[in-house]
């Protein structure tokens, strides 16, 4: 949040101090205060000093050779029907096969039989406004909207699962909300019971609520933090932890540099690269990864922010590429790198 509010206020004076678990509290307000006097920055208090914080230094390694292998894994990817992360979910089935359990909180709604297939929602508003007087078609320009974003992402969710099972493996879509805890114990209860224990995990899903820190209000917290950070612990206290062979969550690299306008998008990203530390300790026969993405070609990046990025000279990462290195980097990246940044820096 603090790497943000230095790219809104290039004036302010900004610090983020964390505190080492293992420093002594009789010297931690003297640490602290020692830091304030440092450059504007972030830092590390610990028991033997004062260190700054290292940004972005794990970097993408070329990926050795895929070996082949018979394991039939079964992954559940949050946001897995939609976006980028359905992009790198295809991926995954054409490197690993197996079963993919793929959770978001639309449902499937099927296409009318009369209605030409169109991808672009105000052409689509207005074929649906023209034919408002089939049966059970809606009327009002609000649930018209509303009914053409349904069958556009349904549309989206169907050509994923078409994908993965082009790919040679299994799909199922099951409509749960992550950030509601009940709900999700209960569907993945359900689908284990069906289809076996979940053994990898990819943590796509996310929302954006954009606007200037001092904007923000509590709920535009909630929101971002939802399906990031509450989805992610209601997800993981559900499963089996110690069955996962891999967890791949999706941060981003504002999380990392810091980004005008989403001091909160931010901090829940970063709060994802810190837990991918801490799984990497505490499971250390998995394969835990932090993508920290730049801008997508796609997914939550429409016109306008693509715009706003070309305009910082910042490049977008294309679907076939991102897609690739999503499953490079998850499937044979060394086991000790856990934080990836991929796309350009736009640190200072
Ligand atoms: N696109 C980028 O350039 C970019 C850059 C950096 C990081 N990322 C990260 O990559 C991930 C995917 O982004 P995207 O661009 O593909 O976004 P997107 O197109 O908006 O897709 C977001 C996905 O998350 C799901 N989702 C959101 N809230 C959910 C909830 N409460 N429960 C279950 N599913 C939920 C959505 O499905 P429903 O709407 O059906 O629930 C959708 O499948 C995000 O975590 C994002 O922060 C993306």
């Amino acid at each position: 949040m603090v790497r943000s509010l230095r790219q809104e206020r290039p004036d302010a004076e900004a610090y983020s101090i964390s505190i080492a678990q293992d420093t002594n509290p009789g010297s931690v307000a003297s640490k602290v205060i020692q830091a304030l006097s440092l450059p504007n920055g972030d830092y590390s208090v610990q028991r033997n000093g004062i260190y700054q914080d290292v940004l972005g230094e794990d970097h993408l390694s070329p990926a050795p050779p895929e070996q082949q292998s018979d394991f039939k894994p079964i992954w559940l990817v949050s946001g897995g029907g939609r976006g980028v992360t359905a992009d790198c979910t295809a991926e995954l089935a054409r490197r690993t096969g197996g079963t993919f359990i793929l959770l978001g909180r639309s449902d499937v709604t099927p296409w009318p039989e009369w209605l030409p297939l169109e991808r672009d929602l105000k052409t689509l508003r207005g074929l649906l406004a023209r034919n408002s007087g089939q049966p059970g078609m809606p009327r009002k320009p609000m649930e018209i909207d509303k009914y053409a974003r349904r069958l556009l992402a349904s549309l989206e969710i169907s050509n994923t699962i078409a994908s993965i099972e082009q790919a040679g493996a299994k799909a199922r879509y099951i409509q749960a909300d992550i950030g509601d805890a009940n709900q999700l114990h209960t569907a993945l209860q359900d689908i284990q019971n069906e289809q076996g224990r979940i053994t990898g995990l990819v943590h796509g899903a996310g929302v954006l609520a954009d606007g200037t820190a001092e904007s923000l209000r509590p709920e535009d917290f909630q929101r971002v933090f939802g399906p990031k950070v509450s989805g992610l612990e209601n997800i993981l206290a559900s499963l089996d932890v110690n069955s996962l062979s891999h967890i791949a969550l999706f941060s981003s690299a504002s999380a990392v540099f810091g980004n005008e306008g989403q001091a909160n998008y931010a901090a829940a990203n970063e709060w994802l690269n810190n837990v991918a530390l801490h799984l990497a300790g505490e499971l250390p026969a998995t394969q835990v990864k932090a993508f920290c993405w730049g801008p997508w070609q796609g997914g939550m990046v429409d016109e306008a922010l693509a715009r706003m990025f070309a305009e910082r000279g910042i490049g977008l990462i294309g679907k076939a590429d991102g897609a690739r290195i999503f499953a490079d980097q998850l499937l044979q990246s060394p086991h000790d790198q856990i934080r990836f940044v991929v796309g350009d820096d736009w640190g200072e």
